[in-house]
């Protein structure tokens, strides 16, 4: 049997001062979730979705509550989902009023024969499924209204876009030695209505393949689509490379091929884990052998013992 591990992301980008403490306690909340999901024998797949539900959430995440607008003030959310075992995925796209993208993305994974819906399909979707439709003010937190103002007014300044950045996932490997990824998003601040991103295409937002291991991805989408940032760090595995170097040589090939930033989580199928960024922060946490890790910026790690006997 494999010891399971789970590794998860609350988005790449800056993260405030004041806002520290409450990333850390969402990624490590989201962590324990998919972990004792694990612990019970449960499957990667589920505790991927369970963890990304804890951040879909959570306000402090640009992901279900809490997303950020886009040009109209509205949301638009992305998501997806993969399971290692046989390479299925269900992916959604542009989709408001639902709480939960994560959980219609396993939906559209297991119910359907398409990979990714989109927009008034996907809403047809989630209602034929009895997900309930919540108003889309639901999903909007004073502070997501008061950047989108802010960003209206210096739309012609582009540095000011790419802060917030914040997009979420979990990657595990269950005690069967399966590997799951689960990605989603908001997207991008003050993006045009209809824009789709990273997080819902495959090999970009995330990736998972028994052979290899699982990974989810953040940052600026159109640089990681460029790069197919998911499957090519993937493939620097195939060729050879630790967790640690692919996840380097992927993010540094979008730094110098695209001037592209993010962060990538990854756990490969014999459970060896990696959190990079190439952004100024990233909050992850990890839970490996009754141990959690958690950090926001890049060498202030930290650890913690974590209750086992479940
Ligand atoms: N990576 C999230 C987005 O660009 O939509």
């Amino acid at each position: 049997m494999m010891k399971p591990v789970i590794v998860v992301h609350g988005g790449a980008g800056v993260i405030r001062k004041e806002k520290e403490s409450g990333y850390l306690s969402g990624v490590k909340r989201a962590a324990l979730r998919g972990y004792d999901i694990l612990k019970q024998g449960g499957n990667a797949v589920t505790a991927v979705e369970e963890a990304v539900v804890v951040f879909e959430n959570d306000p402090h995440f640009n992901a279900g509550y809490g997303s950020v607008l886009n040009e109209d003030g509205e949301v638009e959310m992305d998501a997806i989902i993969m399971d290692g075992r046989d390479l299925t995925s269900g992916a959604v796209s542009a989709v408001k009023c639902i709480a939960n993208p994560i959980k219609l993305a396993r939906l559209v994974m297991e119910k359907t024969d398409h990979i990714l819906l989109t927009c008034k399909g996907a809403s047809l979707f989630a209602k034929a499924q009895g997900i309930p439709e919540v108003p889309g003010e639901q999903l909007i937190t004073e502070f997501s209204r008061e950047r989108w103002k802010k960003n209206l007014k210096s739309a012609s300044n582009p540095v000011a876009c790419q802060f917030g950045l914040g997009t979420v996932g979990a990657v595990a490997v269950d005690t069967q030695g399966n590997v799951a990824s689960a990605t989603s998003t908001g997207g991008i601040i003050n993006k045009m209505a209809g824009r789709v991103g990273d997080t819902a295409c495959i090999g970009c937002g995330g990736y998972a393949d028994n052979n290899i291991g699982a990974i989810s991805t953040t940052g600026h989408g159109e640089s990681i689509m460029k790069v197919t940032l998911a499957r090519l760090i993937l493939h620097y595995m195939e060729k050879g490379m630790s967790t640690e170097e692919a996840a380097d040589a992927g993010l540094n090939y979008m730094k110098t091929r695209v001037d592209g930033y993010g962060g990538v989580i990854f756990v490969n199928n014999s459970g060896e884990w990696t959190a990079k960024f190439s952004t100024e922060q990233m909050s992850w946490a990890a839970v490996k052998d009754g141990q959690l890790q958690c950090g926001i910026s890049t060498g202030e790690n930290k650890t913690e013992p974590v209750d086992t006997s479940l």
